[in-house]
């Protein structure tokens, strides 16, 4: 598998493709690759002939307090699993590649709709570092498919509305959350865990089930579920940021009694690690 650290490159050995008329998948990630980006590998493979991975650890994306120092860096690794799982080229640029004007004095992009709602609350101007380098990543690849997790379920929304506003003639398509078997959702951030925070961190997957059954049963208010939930994981030592139902849509809040087309999302801290995770109750 031909690793390119130069979009120029990259469009070279793309070319031949476009000629061809062959679908381009783009599967962007931060590298550290584990099973949940490769069922994003598969998932792309599905939807296109020639799939492109991206890993770039965008600093632009990173608040001063988050850990862009520490963010575990795998290059080679994380290149011998992308091509144990069949992709087909890797684009692995450097800073100065992706922000020509250096990382702090770009162009940025904003995407509105989500000021102050949940992770942009906690993380402010995370999605414009997500929405920039994301928009740089279509027009330096320009694929016709672009697979993005569910896990970070409101930077999809972003995406998705970033794409119809700027008019990407982009497909993009959302893949389930992978799981560890005790329902823990895979993250390059579980390595921060100890083997017993790592077993204690699937109760937010446990958490985010039983506010799904709260609200099927339709018993109290979503204030009172979340409420609850929180307690639950400060309970278990979490720190939690916020445990919400918001509508799944757009991430607004329901209308009183509204039960369907909602989704549950947890962020919280266990130790120096933050964790998120989220459910689509209707599933
Ligand atoms: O989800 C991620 O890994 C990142 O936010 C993304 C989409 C690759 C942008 O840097």
């Amino acid at each position: 598998m031909p690793v390119f650290a130069s979009a120029r490159d990259l469009g070279a050995f793309l070319a031949p493709t476009r000629t061809h008329g062959r679908r381009v998948a783009l599967v962007p990630t931060m590298g550290n690759l584990h099973a949940g980006h490769f069922s994003l590998v598969a998932l792309a493979r599905k939807h296109a002939d020639i799939v492109v991975a991206s890993v770039f650890v965008n600093p632009t994306q990173f608040g001063p307090k988050d850990d862009f120092a520490r963010y575990p860096r795998t290059p080679e690794a994380d290149a011998a699993g992308l091509a144990a799982h069949g992709c087909d080229a890797l684009f692995m640029p450097a800073v100065d590649e992706m922000y020509p004007f250096g990382a702090a004095d770009g162009v940025r992009v904003h995407v509105p709709g989500f000021d102050g709602v949940l992770e942009d609350r906690v993380r402010p101007g995370h999605f414009d570092g997500v929405a920039t380098v994301v928009s740089k990543l279509f027009n330096l690849v320009r694929p016709d498919v672009a697979v993005f997790g569910r896990k970070d379920y409101q930077q999809l929304l972003v995406i998705r509305r970033l794409a119809v506003d700027l008019a990407y003639p982009i497909e993009i398509v959302d893949a389930p959350t992978a799981r560890e078997p005790s329902g823990l959702a895979m993250s390059s951030r579980n390595q921060y865990l100890d083997a017993g925070q790592r077993e204690g961190a699937a109760f937010i997957h446990d958490t985010l089930r039983r506010m799904q059954a709260e609200v099927h049963k339709g018993a109290v208010s979503h204030a009172a579920i979340e409420a609850e939930a929180e307690a639950r994981l400060r309970d278990k030592g979490f720190e939690p940021d916020y445990a919400a139902i918001r509508r799944a849509d757009d991430l607004g809040l329901p209308a009183a009694g509204q039960s369907r087309a909602l989704i549950a999302l947890i962020a919280a801290r266990l130790g120096s690690t933050r964790l998120i995770d989220n459910l689509l109750l209707d599933e």
